[in-house]
């Protein structure tokens, strides 16, 4: 019998219809299509609206896609995870509230909170789960909703963040295919750089923390900037250096969407060109939990069994890591 990895069977993804433009930010705050796009590389990004609508309302879609293309019933599913940094709630955790909703009734989960790279510390955290054998039919989520903690009278900010949701299904494999390789750090020194102040047991909501929009994302963009090029280039280097990945060999990179520019240091640091990276920042902007999985929705057609992946993410903490994946089947079966 070989060593138990952990593959990907299917993806599913889902953004809101509503799409905000840059030109209706323009007239929101003092701000350009110009400067948005070549600071950022952001064209317009998905909206939820409705009133008391959350973080749940977009993932399920992505949960429910994700079951029916893979025929899997929702009784078999036996964990769900949720990376998430825009909960329902405080709690309960928002994976409890999606397998509710989308009818998973025999699984364990839970949410995970990594900033942006909530999503592959999922990824890695359920894959261990596969590989001991403990665990066969496990969801792995991405979802947010960051027009709820985004500060819309904020020019630094607002133009960055979008809302949607991706999700993979998890399964044992023995023929050398899936999660082959990762490796994640946390750095909490800078946390001051980027973070909610409000909200979390230091500062609980009340009337002063709501006057001083305390709710909201804060962010310094520079030094986020400068960690998130080093911290994510580096760590995907590392991801093909030691499992003798060369340009040539790799098919893919699946960065984090943040910022058009950190693209593409990392895409050059790595030796490959655009043609080999999955980018759908323009259309969607910063998604946060929901980035990866939505690339691995977009491109699912694209990818070959065998296929050679690398995923690196960097957000708030800092975090971030890298995962090396052996693409596990032709995605053109399941091509919409
Ligand atoms: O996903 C989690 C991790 N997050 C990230 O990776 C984000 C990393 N940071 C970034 O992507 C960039 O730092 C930003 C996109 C957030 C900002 O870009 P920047 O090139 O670092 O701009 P900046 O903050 O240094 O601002 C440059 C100028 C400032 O004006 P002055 O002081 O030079 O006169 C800002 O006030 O641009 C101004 N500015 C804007 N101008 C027009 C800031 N936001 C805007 C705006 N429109 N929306």
């Amino acid at each position: 019998m070989g060593k138990i990895t952990a593959a990907i069977t299917g993806v599913g993804g889902f953004v809101p219809d509503y799409i905000l433009t840059n030109e209706e930010l323009s007239r929101m705050v003092d701000t350009t299509d110009e400067w948005i796009m070549t600071r950022i590389g952001i064209k317009e990004r998905h909206i939820l609206k409705g009133e008391g609508l959350g973080t749940s309302d977009i993932a399920i879609h992505a949960v429910n896609e994700l079951l029916r293309k893979t025929n899997t019933k929702p009784e078999e599913v036996d964990m769900l995870i949720c990376g998430v940094v825009t909960p329902d709630m405080q709690f309960p955790a928002t994976a409890n509230i999606i397998s509710d909703k989308c009818g998973i009734k025999n699984a364990f989960g839970f949410d995970m909170n990594a900033g942006c790279s909530s999503f592959l510390y999922a990824l890695v955290t359920a894959s261990k789960f596969v590989e001991s054998g403990t665990h066969k039919k496990v969801i792995v989520v991405g979802a947010d909703k960051m027009s709820s903690i985004t500060d819309y009278t904020d020019r630094a900010t607002c133009p960055i963040f979008g809302d949607g949701a991706g999700a993979v299904l998890l399964e044992p494999c023995e023929d050398g295919f899936g999660v082959m390789d990762a490796k994640m750090q946390v750095d909490g020194s800078g946390r001051k750089h980027l973070h909610q102040v409000a909200g979390g047991s230091c500062y609980p909501a009340s009337i002063e923390t709501v006057t001083k929009r305390q709710h909201y994302i804060y962010q310094e963009g520079q030094p986020v900037f400068k960690a998130a090029v080093s911290n994510m280039a580096d760590v995907a280097v590392e991801m093909m250096k030691r499992n003798n990945i060369t340009p040539e060999k790799l098919a893919w990179l699946v960065p984090h969407q943040a910022n058009m520019r950190i693209i593409e240091a990392t895409a050059n640091r790595m030796g490959i060109g655009k043609d080999k990276v999955m980018i759908n920042i323009e259309r969607f902007g910063n998604t946060t939990s929901a980035t990866i999985p939505l690339c691995l929705w977009e491109w699912e057609s694209k990818l070959k069994k065998g296929d050679n992946v690398i995923i690196a993410t960097f957000g708030a903490g800092f975090t971030w890591g890298a995962c090396y994946i052996k693409w596990a089947y032709d995605g053109s079966k399941f091509a919409k």
